[in-house]
């Protein structure tokens, strides 16, 4: 190949060039004459004609057998067309097929949801799960780019953990030398000791919940972003999440409009994410929910899927529900005083998608923090690291963690959480 090597994404700073492109091939058409081929690379999509006088007889014919993910390279004259996707197709002069593929086993047609995920290692190079997967990265680089302006350092918590943060029954064990010990749930108690040494962090890594649960909702393994500022109250970090979550949809529809646009979201719906969210405590949710007919909700309950579902359907952008009762939250939040209520935030997507967001200010005072571990029976030893940071000067401090694949699917506008993550873990599927 003469012409330098480029990629589809970077196709509009080429444009009347000769190019020289690598890839498979997505999706061919052949008429008499012409070949048709959709290539892909990774970086985007683009239609390549192969003209039968363009080219060798042996190479007009290799492309003319070669099936869906055959590996090509092809070179060609980038040439701007505006009917064609991208804006640009190539006119084909030379190339090889590096490797010619037959019978690869998904095809345009349907297939149902299991035999997809279990072909999971070939189903990532889908049209749909490319524009997915770009979304999500540009997610994570959207809100890693926000702490980075706010000030915020990064400072990761451990996956292995001698205790439980979010509540014992859905730990995952595993050995650990002649000891056990748990994949963490959430990297709050860690990043609690970070902001006490560097003030505004954040942790962003792999949670893992032994959850029964097979919602659309759920993983076994899924990633959280964790922000806890030293002196901040509840209300801080409301406005914090408010403006994080803002940035982040602003952002991917920035950078991310064509694969939006694949997944075939309504960009409107994503539009309207603007601040004010609404806001309403756990009192005034249990308020509309009593006067909803088809609710089965109960007050002092947690709020199930479908309340929040009910919730969120009221507005056109996340609520943010606080104050629940203690009894239905975990130990470390602060109470209000002279309540039964917890300073604590859920953050309930909009369109249904359900919880984003939990987060609290924590409990700041040593001998309540104290009451609340042994009134949850949890092994007081293990936490007297955590109880360490109430007794050398402790401030009012507050976070939250934000469910990434959650945050995904809802800005992407997909159904279930498990396509929101390359290789997802539930309940049934450790594989591929
Ligand atoms: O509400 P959660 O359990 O909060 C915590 O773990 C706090 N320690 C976070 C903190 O304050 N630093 O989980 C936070 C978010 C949820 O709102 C949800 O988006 C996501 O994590 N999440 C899950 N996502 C996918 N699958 C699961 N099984 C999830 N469980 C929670
Ligand atoms: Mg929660």
């Amino acid at each position: 190949m003469s012409a330098p090597f480029v990629s589809i994404g970077r196709l509009s700073e080429h444009a009347g060039r000769s190019v020289s492109l690598r890839g498979w091939l997505n999706n061919k058409s052949s008429k008499g004459k012409l070949h048709f081929v959709q290539l892909r690379d990774g970086s985007g999509y683009v239609q390549c004609v192969v003209f039968q006088k363009s080219v060798t007889p042996e190479f007009f014919e290799a492309v003319g057998r070669a099936g869906q993910e055959s590996s090509l390279v092809l070179e060609g004259e980038v040439v701007a067309d505006a009917r064609a996707p991208g804006g640009f197709e190539i006119q084909v002069k030379g190339g090889a097929v590096l490797q010619s593929v037959d019978g690869f086993p998904i095809g345009p047609k349907e297939h149902g949801p299991d035999f997809l995920l279990s072909q999971r290692h070939l189903w990532l190079r889908s049209k749909r799960q490319w524009a997915l997967l770009r979304i999500r990265d540009a997610v994570i680089t959207a809100l890693r780019g926000f702490f980075d302006e706010h000030d915020f350092v990064c400072m990761d918590s451990p996956m292995f953990t001698p205790s439980a943060c979010e509540g014992t029954s859905t730990l995952f064990e595993v050995g650990y030398f002649d000891r056990k010990a748990y994949l963490t749930q959430s990297g709050q108690l860690y990043a609690e000791a970070s902001a006490m040494a560097f003030g505004k962090v954040y942790c962003f890594g792999p949670t893992f919940r032994a959850e029964k649960s097979k919602t659309r909702r759920h993983l076994t393994e899924f990633w959280m972003l964790e922000p806890e500022v030293a002196f901040a109250t509840l209300e801080d970090v409301l406005e914090l999440a408010e403006d994080m979550l803002v940035h982040t949809v602003a952002e991917v529809l920035r950078r991310r409009k064509p694969e939006l646009e694949v997944l075939e979201r309504d960009l409107t719906k994503l539009a309207a994410i603007q601040k004010p969210f609404p806001r309403m405590t756990y009192d005034q949710a249990a308020a509309i929910l009593k006067d909803t007919p088809d609710s089965t909700f109960r007050y002092g309950d947690d709020l199930g899927a479908a309340d929040e579902t009910i919730l969120s359907l009221r507005h056109d952008r996340p609520v943010m529900i606080t104050h629940y009762p203690a009894a239905v939250k975990a130990f470390y939040m602060k109470r209000e005083p002279a309540s039964d209520k917890v300073k604590c935030v859920d953050v309930i997507g909009p369109e249904g998608v359900g919880e984003l967001i939990g987060g609290s200010q924590r409990e700041d005072d040593l001998e309540l923090l104290l009451h609340r571990i042994r009134e949850e029976k949890l092994p007081e030893e293990a936490y007297q690291w955590y109880l360490d940071l109430r007794r050398y000067g402790s401030v009012p401090h507050s976070g939250f963690g934000l469910g990434l694949e959650r945050t995904v699917a809802w800005i992407a506008g997909v159904e279930h959480v498990r396509e929101a993550i390359p290789f997802p873990r539930t309940m049934y599927r450790m594989e591929p």
